[in-house]
């Protein structure tokens, strides 16, 4: 039996979902039994290392060791939890389905048991629960139970996402397994949604995909500004007072990326699809954030002319800031095309520069921000990392060979950056009122 008095845990994947859900709810008491395949990983975290970079999610684990557990053998966790909390990988397949082969694996690896229960986290497609109970009964384990419980935490602020969240959405069939989530879950007294598993797997689904609308919807707001000299920052701020639209999610830009939007969306326009439903609205935001994307490269030639040769300059390369992911970042796709086009690209990220050698190549990795404006004929701003916006754009228009900064993120004072006599580019911002660049 555990130490706490608290409901033990199993957790079955140990990446962003599954470690910041392990040490919140050791947190609140619960011991937790993480697994993962992984064994380096797991040879990590029982040695004290922590696998990415997410704020507060090192003190965390570490204030909790002795409740936090890791192995790679699932055996351990079925041993000492009767909720199995799963946090594998779904990343998307060519069609661009949701690829559960890992989901697969963890239903696989489960014995008959009326005594356990896997509360899926992983983010998966409308139906996924119903299969995996139709596979639990055809293999003799109808005991098995199954819940629903998605999860809602954004990379950056995960661990305070976990503790504060703004719902809890629990799916099941009424039985003692929802009842154990609902509990294990109560001292955070975050508004729960209980409902049927079907519907806890869509709420998932639907809320991202239609953040990732409004995303895309402000995105062509702002390029309908630059055609007609209306400034998107301001825009936005008259639309985000009206509290039925609100102000969040509102900042155009260079597109979202990371491991969750992009591929959510397109599983749900898959899903639907599969379905035989055409999801028209999906497929234009999916293709408005591609293009998005790329209108770094035409506001760089309107510039520039031919990049051929041009020394371009990145800042930032994590898809958003506080965060080292890489996946689906807005770099990946600028840094190939700009490299395409002739450019020579050098990049600076606080955290990101490990996962992003894995994943660019022919980038000029630098240090520090400073040496990435040094000599560069233009700065893209591409992750609004808290550092950018301390720069000096005296000393940075000093360094450079050029004068064109591209705010990719509508992050910096374009007054400040005019002042030092660079040329500013936002999203969908209005040129100087007053002369200026
Ligand atoms: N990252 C986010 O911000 C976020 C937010 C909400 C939901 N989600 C969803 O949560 C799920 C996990 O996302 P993530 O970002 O934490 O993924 P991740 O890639 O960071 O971690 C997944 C972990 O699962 C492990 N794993 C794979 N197969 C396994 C198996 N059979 N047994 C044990 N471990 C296994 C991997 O080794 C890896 O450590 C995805 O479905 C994702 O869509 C992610």
């Amino acid at each position: 039996m555990s130490s706490s008095e608290r409901e033990p845990i199993g957790v079955i994947g140990t990446g962003y979902v599954g470690l910041v859900t392990a040490a919140g709810f050791a947190e609140l008491g619960n011991d937790a039994w993480c697994i993962d395949i992984d064994e380096a990983k797991i040879r990590g975290l029982q040695e004290g290392r922590i696998p990415i970079w997410e704020p507060g999610l090192e003190e965390l684990v570490a204030k909790h060791r002795d409740r936090l557990h890791f192995s790679t053998d699932i055996a351990v966790a079925l041993e000492h939890a009767r909720l199995l909390f799963v946090a594998v990988g779904t990343p998307p397949t060519y069609s661009g389905d949701a690829d559960l082969s890992a989901v697969h694996a963890v239903v696989d690896a489960m014995p008959p048991s009326d005594r356990h229960a896997l509360v899926m986290k992983s983010t998966v497609p409308v139906g996924t629960g119903d299969s995996i109970k139709r596979v639990f009964a055809e293999r003799g384990k109808a005991g098995f139970r199954y819940v629903s419980c998605p999860e809602f935490l954004k990379e950056g602020s995960a661990v305070k996402d976990f503790l504060a969240p703004d719902r809890v959405v629990v799916g099941d069939d009424g039985d003692w397994a929802g009842d154990a989530v609902v509990e294990v879950y109560r001292p955070l007294d975050a508004p729960l949604v209980r409902t049927d598993i079907r519907s806890a797997e869509m709420v998932k689904l639907a809320s991202n995909a239609f953040l990732a609308t409004k995303i895309s919807f402000i995105n062509e707001i702002a390029n309908v500004c630059e055609e007609t000299g209306a400034d998107v920052v301001e825009v936005a701020r008259g639309m985000g007072l009206d509290e039925r639209i609100g102000p969040k999610f509102l900042q155009a830009g260079i597109g979202f990326g990371g491991s969750c939007f992009p591929k959510d969306v397109t599983a749900l326009k898959q899903l639907a699809g599969n379905s035989g439903y055409h999801f028209q609205l999906l497929n234009s935001v999916i293709e408005v954030n591609e293009l998005q994307k790329r209108r770094v490269i035409s506001k760089l030639e309107k510039h520039l002319g031919s990049l051929v040769g041009k020394e371009i300059g990145l800042l930032g390369l994590a898809f958003k800031p506080n965060t080292d992911d890489m996946r689906e970042a807005s770099s990946l796709v600028l840094s190939a095309r700009l490299q395409a086009a002739g450019a020579n690209v050098r990049a600076y990220d606080p955290v990101a520069e490990d996962e992003a050698r894995k994943l660019i190549r022919g980038v000029d990795f630098r240090p520090s921000a400073p040496e990435v404006v040094d000599g560069a004929d233009a700065v893209v701003l591409v992750t609004e990392w808290p550092e950018f916006g301390e720069l000096d754009f005296a000393e940075v228009a000093g360094a450079m060979r050029g004068t064109l900064v591209v705010d990719g993120r509508n992050f910096l004072d374009p007054t400040a950056v005019r002042a030092a006599g660079l040329t500013y580019e936002g999203v969908g911002r209005a040129a100087a009122r007053n002369g200026g660049n």
